[in-house]
């Protein structure tokens, strides 16, 4: 449980740094995270370097016994270099270049570009990559912030039509697999392939789909490049990437392959204003954050970093990017710490030491003020060091006995061919997510055709495509098998299998597709019967001998099971979700602990932690040893039980 924080050392006059350092020191933090936007001081002008500042930082930290994550400046290409190359600017889907002046204005297919990067990431790394206090490398800043991974330009055309070739091999394959006899969309050549902006109507589903699986590989190559210098001049360093809330516009599982960490940015407040939700859910949670999306990324972001994970930027109080920027209640920066930690988090690093006086973060708190005095933050970071010193027991992950398969590859395509769903595929799996956290459980995520044995219950919300690997993780495992609407329902690119959905999961329920329907939020269809439940947003009707579980008045059936193996046929709210799991539950013997409003809680070694995210405060369910907190929990508060 180890505490850090973003600093930036060419923001200060160089004789404030010391005092900076010793401030963290006093508050308990070991790590600091600097120079992820610094090209321009780096490299002034075209190999003109500049690392002396840096080499000063780094000494002082290391003096102070601070260790250092290191970024990589590539997030901010100069405008010099934009002067002289502006190739490298990404294009928009209005075709439009995007423009210097702020950040991650470049293109991932840019072979400039990429040249630029290695040049800048060997010179830093040769200058202070064997330097005493840099321990970790962070490449880049965030992949996609402000939406910057799809590009439409020139490059990015050039770049996909390669990956076309080498992806179909001929061209008459990819006109058979994207299905382009329709509309007369077919090619002669791979040079006739253009990006799937401005066409007329919608594009070819397939092409989006190949055009995000084009992108992912793309960053994953671009992050690779910078971790092979890295790894060859700064050896026995870890290598991590700060990925973002909310965002699966490239497969992080591929990109994460070739890293050592992953972290990700946690502004829980920001992101609830940012989300789909009502208005009266966003008014309740306004000042704690959905009392599940983060800890839905913790989970994600553990297994993208296979086991290892950090949050690198912590919300320590109002941001200022968000439709509207609340303060969190106090007690929620040591709560999101805490939680952070019972969900194995190595680091907890908060975004950002003190708040910038100039340019376009002004507003964004920090843990000190503009004039230096301690913020909120810096408070509740002192209450957290309190409460760590009463934790001498094992706080280990120990793997859950529920699993939840999540793939980006399934989440783009719903994105791109919705059928108008009226959710994100993303909030659906928040929605199963939400279900099985407020029946007390902890959850592990595992990517497509990871290992499943060892779980009671595996849930599977939507996978389009199953590969043999995957159907083999569900073949293997003996754990129960639940399987979400649209699980199956494509084959080759984005088509429809020739014996309908779910496609080769018929080999483990005898069930086939025949129609589906999405529905506006003011329509649903109870289920009859036993459940007090109601189909909501998809409904698919099935062919089957078998009998359903749940039906609904007009006979389209709403959950199907074959043994070990579970086909819910529509979706459900988070709330519904909970009674199916905790029915499922009670045959499987897998024992519950439904939780009430927003209070939650996770398994950590041989304690609990509960978290109440509001509104009301609750009583604690549970009557092991309470190290920290009360067991009547009020809001933003957190209690800590010892178990084991
Ligand atoms: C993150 C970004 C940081 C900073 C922060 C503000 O997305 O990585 O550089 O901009 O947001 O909340």
């Amino acid at each position: 449980m180890k505490l850090g924080v973003c600093y930036y050392p060419e923001h200060w006059p160089e004789a404030q740094w010391d005092q900076d350092f010793a401030t963290m020191v006093q508050l308990g933090i070991e790590w600091v995270r600097i120079g992820e936007f610094a090209w321009a001081l780096y490299e002034p002008k075209l190999g003109q370097f500049e690392f002396g500042w840096l080499e000063r930082a780094l000494d002082l930290a290391h003096q102070h016994g601070l260790s250092v994550v290191l970024g990589t400046p590539t997030a901010c290409p100069p405008k010099w270099l934009i002067d002289q190359h502006p190739e490298i600017l990404a294009w928009d889907e209005t075709l439009t270049p995007r423009h210097f002046g702020s950040r991650r204005h470049y293109d991932f297919a840019s072979e400039v570009y990429a040249e630029h990067c290695v040049r800048i990431v060997t010179a830093m790394v040769k200058a202070v990559g064997e330097h005493p206090a840099v321990k970790t490398w962070q490449t880049d800043n965030e992949f996609g912030c402000h939406d910057t991974i799809i590009s439409y330009s020139p490059v990015a055309v050039a770049a996909f039509r390669n990956w076309c070739q080498a992806q179909y091999g001929d061209i008459a394959t990819l006109n058979r697999q994207w299905g382009n006899v329709f509309w007369s969309m077919a090619y002669d050549s791979f040079e006739q392939i253009d990006s799937p902006a401005h066409t007329v109507t919608e594009a070819n589903p397939a092409h989006h789909f190949d055009y995000w699986r084009f992108h992912t590989d793309a960053v994953k190559a671009f992050n690779k490049r910078q971790v092979d210098i890295l790894r060859a001049h700064s050896p026995g360093r870890d290598i991590l990437h700060n990925y973002m809330g909310r965002f699966t516009q490239f497969d992080h599982f591929k990109v994460g392959e070739d890293l050592d960490i992953a972290t990700w940015d946690s502004y829980p407040i920001g992101f609830l204003e940012q989300s789909p939700e009502s208005e009266d859910y966003k008014a309740t949670y306004a000042r704690t954050g959905d009392p599940d999306f983060i800890a839905l990324h913790h989970d994600l972001y553990r297994a993208v970093g296979k086991g290892r994970w950090w949050v690198i930027e912590q919300q320590p109080g109002p941001v200022n990017w968000a439709p509207h920027n609340p303060a969190p209640l106090p007690g929620m920066v040591r709560l999101w710490t805490w939680q952070a930690f019972a969900h194995s988090a190595e680091v907890v690093s908060y975004f950002r030491f003190r708040q910038a006086p100039f340019a376009q973060e002004q507003f964004h708190s920090g843990l000190l003020r503009v004039d230096s005095e301690p913020a909120q933050a810096y408070f509740e970071i002192e209450d957290f060091n309190q409460d760590r010193a009463k934790i001498s027991g094992d706080i280990a992950h120990q793997p859950a006995k529920v699993a939840l398969v999540f793939d980006y590859a399934g989440d783009a395509l719903l994105r791109i061919q919705s059928q108008g769903h009226p959710d994100s595929p993303l909030q659906v799996v928040l929605n199963w997510y939400r279900a099985a956290r407020k029946l007390g459980w902890n959850v592990d995520i595992v990517p497509p055709g990871g290992d499943l044995n060892g779980y009671a219950l595996v849930l599977v919300p939507q996978l389009t495509h199953l590969s043999a690997q995957t159907m083999a993780a569900f073949e293997q495992t003996e754990a129960t098998l639940m399987f979400g609407a649209r699980c199956g329902s494509k084959v080759e690119t984005v088509s429809i299998p020739q014996n309908l959905a779910p496609g080769e999961l018929q080999r483990l329920i005898p069930i086939k597709i025949a129609s589906v329907e999405s529905l506006r939020r003011n329509i649903s269809a109870p289920w009859q019967g036993d459940y007090n439940a109601t189909a909501i947003a998809w409904r698919e009707k099935v062919e089957t001998t078998l009998t359903p579980r749940a039906i609904c008045a007009d006979g389209w059936g709403g959950w199907y099971q074959s043994g070990r193996v579970h086909y819910i046929a529509n979706d459900l709210s988070a709330e519904d979700w909970q009674q199916v799991f905790a029915t499922v539950a009670s045959e499987i013997g897998l024992a519950v602990q439904p939780l009430s409003g927003g209070v939650r809680r996770r398994a950590f070694g041989d304690y609990w932690l509960y978290t109440n995210h509001g509104p009301d405060q609750a009583t604690l369910p549970e009557s092991g040893e309470l190290v920290v907190g009360e067991r009547v929990l009020g809001v933003a508060e957190v209690a800590i039980v010892k178990v084991g």
